[in-house]
């Protein structure tokens, strides 16, 4: 069975995420939606066990996609899945350079693992989660950016911070 590894902080995830990961669903027997818990971004605005929650909310109609939590290396997580590849979206050529030095480290820590890129739907070159919560801050639609069903759950949380 082939896997494939769609790693990222999903803080929280959005429909350019969720867009990848159905592709990459189309392609690979398996996809596994990797949290990371202990990424080096100082304030989240979700715990880790939100940012789960909201991805099985966003995965629910997709039968070949699970997700699991990360608090170690990435390379050291994709052990676990034989010959499994990570998937990466790139929205620009900005995303490359970063992509390309973690791709280097990967290969470094884990020589066997590849990293695989999908380019980003025209939709979705602009979103991240960066900017699905300064929206959410200021009480924006999130309609269009992120996956209908967390809506709420970003909205009430934006409301108590
Ligand atoms: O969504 P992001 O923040 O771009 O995702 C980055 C992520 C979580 C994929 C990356 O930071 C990661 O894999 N972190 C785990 C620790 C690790 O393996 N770092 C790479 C070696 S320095």
């Amino acid at each position: 069975m082939k896997t494939a590894i769609c790693p990222g902080s999903f803080d929280p995830i959005t429909l350019g995420h969720l867009n990848i990961i159905e592709r990459a669903a189309q392609i690979f027997d398996h996809v596994v939606v990797c949290v990371a818990a202990n990424a080096t971004k100082t304030h989240p605005m979700f715990t880790v066990e939100e940012k789960v929650e909201m991805v099985k909310l966003a995965i629910a109609s997709i039968p070949n996609v699970s997700v699991e939590v990360n608090t170690g290396l990435l390379a050291e997580f994709a052990r676990r899945y034989e010959g499994a590849v990570l998937i990466k979206g790139l929205r620009a050529a900005s995303d490359f350079d970063y992509e390309f030095q973690m791709d280097s480290i990967n290969k470094r820590l884990n020589p066997e693992l590849e990293t695989m890129f999908l380019t980003a739907d025209q939709r979705y070159t602009f979103l991240s989660s960066s900017i699905v919560r300064e929206l959410a801050h200021y009480g924006s639609d999130l309609h269009g950016l992120v996956p209908e069903e967390i809506i709420g759950p970003i909205e009430e949380k934006a409301k108590r911070r």
